[in-house]
């Protein structure tokens, strides 16, 4: 068996965690949040809540990030049946990427129909500043250019086609009802729209690093992210993301800035209440 095929799920286990949790919770959901680093707030904002710890969920990975609480919420938000994912799992921590991507698939045999991810990200672009929240426009899955695809390995025609389509990775509806909620919650001026870069970490961007991203198109660059929505559009979800643009990345070798994870840790405590303010009122719209 070949390293990358190691650590792939099959259907059969999907199926099973996803049963596992369908015979104990009383409504389907049909929009499912991954909560990035330190937004995992967003979970307290469901009504009537049914939590799963992962470490008692059949198959599930277990979360060792600091910051994230590594539970599934089952909720009402504004109306809607929600699931909500505290605390995902990185790459960098060492999971397979398959791995990472697990619940995502899970999320389909659930019934769930919209993902909304967040995430934690470093500002490239010279006009965003700390604090600002981007809608994903496109993203640049760098691990995926190293040959860390998720989609890698055999195919299962079950959860989607073997070459998916991903120009039209991120939903261009639901962009606009963000951009009308932030409107009507009066955040636009921090509301931003760019292309995500993931890289797999858990190093922060060099200065060089920094340059060439900048010089590819991407305007802000995270650890997350790309691979679920990867295997979100391979089985037909509709995909809504936000990034919280946590810090500046340095690009002058002048500069006495050091990215760092206390300050990626101090913004989104700053921003957290606008994010959920804005994805709550977002998933009332759809
Ligand atoms: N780089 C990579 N990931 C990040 C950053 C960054 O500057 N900030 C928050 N997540």
């Amino acid at each position: 068996m070949s390293a990358s095929s190691e650590c792939r799920y099959k259907y059969e286990e999907c199926k099973e965690t996803a049963d596992w949790l369908l015979s104990r919770i009383s409504q389907k959901p049909t929009v499912a949040i991954i909560c990035g680093s330190g937004l995992g707030g967003l979970a307290d904002l469901l009504e009537n809540r049914t939590i799963f710890p992962y470490q008692d969920i059949p198959h599930f990975p277990k979360s060792t990030v600091q910051g994230h609480a590594g539970q599934l919420v089952f909720g009402e938000l504004r109306g809607k049946q929600c699931i909500c994912m505290q605390g995902r799992f990185h790459f960098y921590e060492g999971y397979n990427i398959t791995t990472v991507t697990y619940p995502v698939r899970v999320f389909f045999l659930l019934g769930v129909e919209i993902l909304i991810v967040t995430n934690a990200a470093g500002g490239l672009n010279p006009d965003f500043n700390v604090g600002d929240i981007m809608i994903i426009k496109d993203h640049i899955n760098m691990p995926g250019f190293a040959g860390q695809n998720p989609l890698c390995g055999p195919n299962d025609d079950r959860f989607g086609v073997r070459f998916p389509c991903m120009s039209d990775a991120y939903d261009k509806c639901i962009a606009e009802l963000a951009r009308e909620a932030a409107e009507e919650q009066g955040c636009t001026s921090f509301l931003r729209r760019g292309v995500y870069c993931m890289l797999a970490g858990p190093t922060f961007e060099t200065i060089a690093e920094c340059r060439a991203l900048q010089i590819l198109g991407a305007d802000a660059v995270g650890m997350s992210t790309v691979p679920e929505v990867v295997v979100a559009r391979h089985c037909g979800l509709r995909v809504f993301g936000l990034s919280l643009i946590t810090n500046k990345v340095v690009t002058d070798y002048d500069s006495k800035e050091r990215a760092n994870h206390e300050e990626v840790l101090q913004t989104t405590r700053m921003r957290t209440q606008d994010l959920q303010r804005l994805v709550s009122h977002l998933v009332g719209k759809l």
